[in-house]
């Protein structure tokens, strides 16, 4: 989500997030799962050549197939199914009938809303065979998703999050983006609380179990920061260096966090295994 609301974040009170019971983390497991059952189907169609076009319409048909639909597709406005961000390309790149080259990095971003509930996440994918700098921070992103989850714990709270993201890519001379955070889910798209990728001490929500939220990261090579495009979505960087992000859906439990929206195929970060 965009953070225009949040940059205040010490000013601004947010709602108390909504705390879930039994049923709701079902549903979250079934939209969840669905989710990156569609990240899993994109795996074999992005290569050289394919448009982001054709992927949108993967995940629409697969949505439909599957009595589910795209969370993003007139939100706010938004024209497309899927959100798909490529090289600098921050986040909220949209689909469009240019070939994908071999080289590219690309992320791709899909929400379903499955009986009313959404689960909502996205994935790095390589175009052939991408140079050594691009796959690095994918790892690193992936990383930092991975170590962003395992500090969700109750007793803690959402500055955990942000503080284990922030200290591996700085670490790792990248950078974490601001502009964009994570955010509560379920029966609403972008709901309390707001999961930021960096430590802000002004702002501090307790991690309870119940608690529904994404964790999605969104690392630069370069510099942090980013501008929109005129088209009103697409979010670059503005020293134009490489961008990746990972994104999962995840509920608080008692002693840690349910991971969602995890690859069924095992496909959690490329370049992904399609043997068996
Ligand atoms: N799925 C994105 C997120 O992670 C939101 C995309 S909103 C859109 O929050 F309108 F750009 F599609
Ligand atoms: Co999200
Ligand atoms: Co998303």
């Amino acid at each position: 989500m965009s953070q225009d609301e949040t940059t205040k974040l010490g000013q601004r009170r947010e709602v108390a997030p909504p705390l879930h019971g039994p049923e709701a983390f079902a549903a979250m497991r079934r939209a969840g799962r669905l989710t990156a059952e569609a990240l899993d189907l994109l795996v074999e169609h992005v290569r050289p050549g394919a448009t982001t076009q054709i992927l949108d319409r993967l995940v629409s048909d697969f949505a439909h197939d599957h009595g589910a639909y795209s969370a993003t597709l007139l939100y706010r406005g938004y024209p497309h199914s899927i959100c798909t961000s490529i090289n600098h390309v921050v986040c909220h790149g949209m689909p469009n009938d240019k070939p994908l080259r071999d080289g590219d990095i690309l992320n791709i971003d899909v929400t379903l809303i499955l009986d009313g509930w959404h689960g909502d996440s996205s994935r790095m994918y390589f175009v052939g065979e991408v140079p050594r700098r691009a796959a690095r921070l994918c790892d690193i992103t992936h990383e930092c998703l991975t170590r962003g989850i395992a500090a969700v714990m109750p007793g803690r709270t959402t500055n955990a999050i942000g503080a284990a993201i922030q200290s591996l890519a700085e670490a790792e001379r990248c950078s974490v983006v601001r502009d964009f955070c994570g955010h509560g889910l379920g029966r609403v798209f972008h709901d309390s609380p707001t999961i930021l990728h960096y430590v802000e001490p002004s702002y501090s929500v307790p991690l309870r179990p119940g608690m529904l939220f994404t964790i999605e990261p969104m690392i630069n090579l370069g510099r942090p920061q980013v501008k929109v495009l005129s088209d009103g979505w697409t979010a670059v960087t503005r020293d134009r260096s490489l961008s990746a992000q990972f994104e999962h859906t995840v509920g608080v439990t008692e002693n840690g966090a349910e991971v969602f929206t995890y690859s069924p195929k095992g496909y959690h970060k490329p370049p992904y295994d399609t043997a068996s």
